[in-house]
């Protein structure tokens, strides 16, 4: 008799919208590692093509490109990936970062659209082809917890409202699990793109604050994802990977 209840991952079907960079990029190279055949999913085919020579997945790997915050593409890409297993979704784009006085709607509405309303979207077009005993894994973040002061009002908001997004839909969706994992900082593109040079010094002083010691990696948050998609029993859950990043 089993000492402990986990499923595997070998052979299941693995969306990974975000897949072909940063976080959603080690989390398909962890499921890939585990026997999984993984589909990646982000907006720019050549950031996939890239993406799936780099995890050379013995052809368990496809990308497809979609946008999220276009409800004909995510419609056309669950069509098009037909039954699966898991759902994860890490995709996202640098967020509002301004005071609130000086807040751009266009943006703000665009990045709703893109994390918020897109993720919606995931949601509603996933469960016509997720196979039964399946999950749904979103990406918050340690925004929520740890705000930047000025400019984190509008991304607090928006992680925050995962959390409570994710417990409504794991009662409605029952016995399909559907979780939330929220990182704290992980070195990923989307630093190069915010700070560019000026990431190691920030990333420096993060580390030397932080219990872990460091920033994280994507292979450092990859196992929360894994764990949420094997685990049976959890649901409705925010789970933090941060290295201890609240709590300083
Ligand atoms: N890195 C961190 O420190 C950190 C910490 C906490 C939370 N997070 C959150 O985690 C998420 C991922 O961050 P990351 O650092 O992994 O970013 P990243 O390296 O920039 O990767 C983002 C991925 O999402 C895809 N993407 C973006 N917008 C999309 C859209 N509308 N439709 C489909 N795919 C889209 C990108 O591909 P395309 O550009 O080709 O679409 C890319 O594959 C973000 O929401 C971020 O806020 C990050």
């Amino acid at each position: 008799m089993a000492t402990f209840s986990m499923t595997s991952l070998n052979g299941k079907r693995i969306i990974v919208v975000g897949g072909s960079s940063g976080i959603g990029f080690g989390v398909a190279a962890a499921a890939l590692e585990s026997g999984a055949q993984v589909v990646i999913v982000g907006r720019s085919a050549d950031k996939l093509k890239a993406a799936e020579q780099r995890l050379a997945g013995a052809g368990r790997v496809t990308g497809i490109a979609a946008d999220m915050a276009d409800e004909g593409d995510v419609a056309r890409l669950f069509d098009a990936v037909g039954a699966f297993d898991h759902l994860v979704a890490t995709a996202g784009t640098p967020p509002p970062n301004d005071p609130i006085g000086e807040t751009d709607m266009h943006f703000v509405r665009q990045f709703v659209d893109g994390k918020l309303i897109g993720t919606v979207m995931l949601a509603k077009h996933a469960v016509r082809t997720l196979n039964k005993g399946g999950s749904i894994t979103f990406t918050s973040g340690i925004n929520k917890d740890r705000p930047p002061v000025p400019g984190g009002s509008v991304v607090s908001a928006i992680a925050g409202s995962f959390t409570y997004f994710a417990r409504a839909l794991a009662l409605e969706l029952a016995p399909t699990r559907v979780n939330i994992v929220s990182p704290g900082w992980v070195d990923t593109e989307m630093w190069d793109e915010i700070v560019g040079d000026a990431k190691a010094g920030y990333f420096d002083q993060m580390g030397a604050r932080i219990p872990a010691g460091r920033v994280a990696t994507p292979a450092d948050v990859a196992p929360a994802y894994l764990y949420l998609m094997q685990s049976q029993f959890m649901t409705g859950e925010t789970l933090h990977i941060d290295g201890g990043q609240r709590l300083v």
